[in-house]
């Protein structure tokens, strides 16, 4: 069975099978010291230092400690000078009793790395004491008719030292009658024995008192004397006589104290006074005294006290049975001490390490014994802890023990252990005694913090207030205390447009950023940075993470028109043929929005016109056309007043003025263009024109019914090839919206001629150049609506 245990402990690697009893390796570096008892505290011992081949510096660093088994400070170890000096009074009487020599284990412990020294210190006796009688009169009673060489045992002396200086010998004061014999009982015990030298009478000397001496061997000798008072009896002729002369009982250590023990009787042939026994210890230490007591009338043994196996396991009793005549006979019981289990198993510390660095392997922890006092398998002992922890017991010599750690530890998975150690004897019932230790695992720089996220986009309104909190990065670092202290930063941006410094700043402790002016997303739509985080561990550890802001629009700027150019002192005028169709192009509205999206939507409105119903505007794309056939009864001047306006919330809007001039095709006369632009004498300019026209038109009649058979077939050669030279239909323009893609320039230039094929010299005509001569727009990213405008009035003068 123990076998099969064991394999099984082994197999729980941390468990260790460890026999306490009868475990004594043979020591060849063991340490020898000698020091007599009763020196006094301080004495010098021996230099460790110098025994150990150690530096004295050395001693102190590694912390070198003397370790008794019993964790008795009895020793103590100068560290200045590496000197082992007695620290405590040593009794050799205390600590060995009568056991020799008196030896007392112990360990020197040095640290980092954990080494022991085996140590021994012999305690040697002095003679410090004198030996003594336990009884300061012993009485003997003899019988008159005691023959010559008869010999009497006394009480022998005791002597607390041992050897040499030991009880030695005995005396007796000078005397007619008796001399006295030294007696070995073969135990190591000297009994005095009076021998009868010359016969005695009891009617001439009845009581005899001596003086008994005992002798030690110590120089100088020490003594203790006893009076010896000898009755002379008269005659008894039979002696007491026992069953038998040796007893032996076994009792329970654990035996309540007043039990009885046994009875031993004795029996005396004789009648009356001298066959009346009585019962009584014979040589009975003080000790024995202490824990038996006998009844003198029954010769029953009782407990007076408890025994206890771990100090004594049998004692031996000599009981002397004395009948009334003073005859005696003597015998011996023997008890036995049974051992029970009445000791738990002791764990001692001897060095424990409180706090062990996480990323340490195989860190010695604590260092401890063990023992039970009980023996047999009652001081067998099972030494384990928990086995689901990183941490392994290691016996290392006798029944020491060292805890360590098996590997390195992580403490952000666990920061402290209690480990308990559990020792077990194998008696019955087992007892256990637990000890637990608690290790706090300390931390090492070994986490980086961590972003939550890797990257983070940020959104921002424009035309924000400055300094305001536009969001906030966050990391963790799983480590404690200032390994987990962590700060933000910004880093350096490798763009230098950027100038990341005057743009955002961040609160170093909780990581929240902050725009530090207004931004313009007509300047500035996104950008991105790296922000970093580090922890004050040493070395310090840091990650980064990306950072995108994103600048939202906002409806901050008015559609601006382009075409026609509303700061010109002398505004274009749009000339307009009475010929042209309905829905004839009369000119587009050209205009662009900064911002983007929705707010660069734009929608083109007429509000005011001086005709309503002539012309309309596509809301979509700013052309003015116009909606019918226009008659003679039409005013020439016209002026229309558009709204062109954005999408955003709200929405932001420019007003266009037009002015259109009808025209009556070549017989129309050209009027300069400030004229038309002066609003203000409107009505005499109209008055003067239809004068001009009522004069004109008459005196052309003819030439125009001349003119009518060819302009009739002109009309039809238009009609064959779409429309005339000079009449540039508006089908041949893309009148429609150009898509800028937000390149932010126009992708074209558009140019057009208008040549007269049968110029004369006396022609005159106005060319009016294209509307947008190359036109740059700078801003970027807006959306940017452009129409290709296209103005084609022609003004002609024939004479
Ligand atoms: C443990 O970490 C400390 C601090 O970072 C370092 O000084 C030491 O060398 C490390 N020990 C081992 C065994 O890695
Ligand atoms: C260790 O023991 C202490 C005291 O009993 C207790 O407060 C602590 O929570 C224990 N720790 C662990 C990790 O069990
Ligand atoms: C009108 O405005 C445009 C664009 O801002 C500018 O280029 C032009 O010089 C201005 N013209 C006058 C006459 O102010």
């Amino acid at each position: 069975m123990g076998t099969r245990r064991m394999m099984i402990l082994q197999k729980r690697q941390v468990l260790v099978f460890f026999v306490l009893l009868g475990l004594s390796r043979a020591s060849t570096e063991s340490l020898h010291y000698s020091v007599a008892e009763e020196t006094e505290i301080g004495s010098f011992v021996a230099n460790l230092a110098k025994d150990l081949g150690l530096g004295v510096a050395e001693l102190s660093s590694r912390e070198a400690r003397v370790v008794s088994d019993d964790n008795k400070k009895r020793l103590h170890l100068n560290l200045l000078t590496g000197d082992m000096l007695v620290s405590e009074r040593l009794d050799r009487e205390e600590l060995c009793g009568s056991s020799q020599p008196c030896v007392l284990p112990f360990q020197v412990v040095l640290e980092n790395p954990l080494q022991f020294y085996r140590a021994e210190l012999h305690v040697r006796d002095i003679n410090d004491h004198s030996p003594t009688f336990l009884d300061k009169e012993i009485s003997i009673k003899i019988p008159e008719s005691a023959m010559i060489g008869a010999t009497f045992l006394i009480e022998n002396a005791q002597d607390l030292d041992v050897g040499s200086n030991g009880l030695q010998d005995y005396t007796i004061s000078p005397n007619s009658h008796f001399y006295v014999k030294i007696h070995d009982s073969g135990d190591g015990k000297m009994y005095p024995e009076l021998v009868l030298d010359r016969a005695l009478d009891h009617e001439a000397e009845s009581v005899l008192r001596l003086t008994l001496t005992a002798l030690d061997g110590g120089s100088p000798p020490r003594s203790g004397t006893t009076s010896v008072l000898i009755k002379v009896m008269d005659i008894n002729d039979n002696a007491p006589e026992f069953a038998q002369s040796f007893y032996e009982v076994q009792v329970p250590e654990d035996t309540p104290v007043g039990s009885s023990i046994i009875a031993i009787t004795a029996t005396d042939l004789d009648i009356g006074n001298y066959g009346k026994i009585s019962y009584s210890f014979l040589h009975a230490s003080e000790g024995i005294r202490k824990t038996f007591k006998i009844n003198p009338t029954s010769g029953e043994v009782n407990l007076r006290s408890l025994l206890d196996f771990e100090v004594i396991q049998s004692h031996s009793v000599d009981i002397q049975a004395t009948d009334g005549g003073g005859l005696s006979a003597k015998c011996t019981l023997l008890v036995k001490v049974l051992d029970i289990n009445d000791n738990a198993p002791e764990v001692t510390i001897s060095s424990i390490t409180k706090t062990v660095p996480e990323n340490a392997s195989e860190t010695l922890v604590a260092l401890f014994s063990v023992r039970d006092q009980d023996s047999g398998d009652n001081g067998r002992i099972l030494c384990s802890i928990q086995d689901d922890l990183p941490f392994i017991l290691k016996p290392t010599f006798k029944n020491f023990f060292t805890l360590l750690s098996e590997k390195a530890l992580d403490r952000e998975s666990r920061s402290e252990y209690n480990i308990t150690i559990t020792v077990t004897d194998m008696g019955t019932p087992r007892l256990t005694t637990q000890h637990t230790i608690t290790v706090q695992v300390s931390d090492v720089n070994d986490n980086a913090p961590a972003f939550t996220q890797s990257s983070y986009t940020l959104f921002v309104e424009e035309n924000n207030s400055p300094a305001l909190h536009i969001g906030t990065i966050s990391a963790t670092d799983s480590d404690s205390g200032s390994n987990a202290h962590i700060t933000y930063s910004l880093l350096p941006t490798h763009d230098p447009q950027l100038d990341l410094s005057s743009l955002i700043s961040i609160n170093a402790d909780n990581g929240q950023l902050f725009a530090l002016r207004a931004l313009d997303y007509e300047a500035l739509q996104t950008f991105e940075f790296q922000v970093s985080v580090t922890d004050q561990g040493l070395p310090a550890l840091s990650s980064q993470a990306l950072v995108r802001v994103q600048v939202l629009d906002a409806n901050d700027n008015a559609p601006f028109v382009l075409y026609p150019l509303q700061n010109a002192s002398a505004p274009f005028t749009e000339l307009l043929p009475r010929a042209a169709e309905p829905g004839y192009l009369v000119t587009k509205v050209v205009a662009v929005d900064p911002d983007s999206g929705q707010n660069a939507w734009l929608s083109f409105q007429l509000l005011k016109a001086t005709e309503p119903g002539l012309f309309s505007v596509w809301a979509h794309n700013g052309e003015v056309r116009t909606s019918r056939l226009l008659s003679e009864r039409d005013a020439p001047k016209h002026r229309l007043l558009l709204l062109v306006k954005d999408n955003g919330d709200p929405p932001r809007s420019a007003s266009v003025t037009l002015h259109v001039l009808l025209v009556d095709g070549f017989s129309q006369p050209y009027l300069p263009l400030p004229e038309v632009a002066r609003d203000s004498t409107q009505e005499e300019d109209a008055l003067t024109l239809y004068l001009v026209i009522a004069l004109a038109s008459v005196s052309s009649l003819f030439l125009l019914s001349v003119l009518l058979f060819v302009g009739v077939r002109m009309c039809r050669r238009a009609r064959a090839s779409t429309l005339g030279d000079y009449s540039v239909p508006e089908g041949h323009f893309p009148g429609h919206l150009v898509d800028i893609s937000g390149t932010g320039t126009l992708s074209q230039t558009y140019q057009y001629e208008v040549c007269l094929t049968e110029g004369t010299g006396t022609n005159e005509f106005k060319f009016l150049k294209p509307a947008i001569p190359s036109l740059q727009l700078h801003d970027a990213g807006s959306n940017v609506q452009e129409k290709e405008n296209f103005h084609n009035s022609l003004g002609f003068n024939i004479q």
